[in-house]
């Protein structure tokens, strides 16, 4: 019965790895190798130690660009950054180094699992300046007046209730706030999310006009990926 058991659970472990290595950002084969359904990405969300490590995977930063993006956002010391779905916390130390001790960056997150794990790096980097906020799917539960930028790196595409979402934002961000949207062109790529979750660059403009922003700025040097800017109209 054991024996059975055991060779069940590898079984599991081995197409969740399969799964895994097609499915997640730092996967090097063509999005649609495997065909993914929901009941997949649900179990794929399920297993954080390899979600965990596939964000933190070295390989993502050949396209992800973090220390291109942090550039381009020309943070200043005393700034404060909210990190929307910060996962493992791959851009929210960086921003972190650049705010400054004066500053701070909200690691925001709906999984227990990555609020758990950026807690650890905050003790473990005496990162004294991240603050990480166990939030609700729909809501960033973030203070009024409280943010110069919203940060969204992969992760737009996971809000529920973006309407309501985009509302909450005006409400928190400072006088002269922004909010940047990093994400997967709605094209096949080597990497990212299936094609049913992306949303098109024009289609996101669309999405933030209609809802009281303007697109205030645009970097193209990701290869994957646009890299917007939005302010409040
Ligand atoms: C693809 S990961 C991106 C992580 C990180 N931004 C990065 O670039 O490495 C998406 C993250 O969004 C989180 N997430 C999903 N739905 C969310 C929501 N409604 N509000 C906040 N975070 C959410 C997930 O738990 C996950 O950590």
């Amino acid at each position: 019965m054991d024996a059975i058991l055991t060779g069940r659970r590898i079984i599991m472990k081995l197409s969740l790895l399969l799964i895994l290595l097609t499915a997640l950002p730092s996967a090097v084969h063509a999005q649609d190798a495997v065909k993914r359904d929901d009941h997949q990405m649900h179990r794929l969300h399920n297993d954080p130690k390899a979600y965990l490590d596939a964000l933190e995977d070295p390989k993502r930063d050949a396209y992800q660009k973090p220390h291109g993006v942090i550039h381009a956002l020309n943070l200043k010391s005393g700034e404060v950054i909210a990190d929307i779905g910060a996962g493992s916390g791959y851009f929210t130390f960086h921003l972190a180094r650049h705010v400054g001790d004066k500053g701070k960056v909200y690691a925001v997150d709906v999984s227990p699992e990555m609020i758990l794990h950026v807690n650890r790096r905050i003790r473990d980097q005496k990162a004294n300046n991240v603050v990480a906020v166990l939030s609700d799917p729909d809501d960033p539960l973030l203070p009024d007046r409280s943010v110069n930028r919203f940060f969204f790196s992969d992760s737009w595409h996971h809000i529920e209730n973006q309407s309501k979402y985009l509302s909450l934002m005006k409400r928190m961000l400072k006088p002269g706030g922004e909010i940047v949207m990093i994400d997967f062109h709605k094209k096949e790529l080597p990497v990212g999310p299936p094609m049913q979750m992306k949303i098109a660059r024009e289609d996101l403009i669309k999405q933030l006009d209609s809802n009281g922003y303007r697109l205030a700025k645009e970097h193209s040097f990701l290869p994957y990926q646009y890299f917007l800017v939005f302010v409040p109209r």
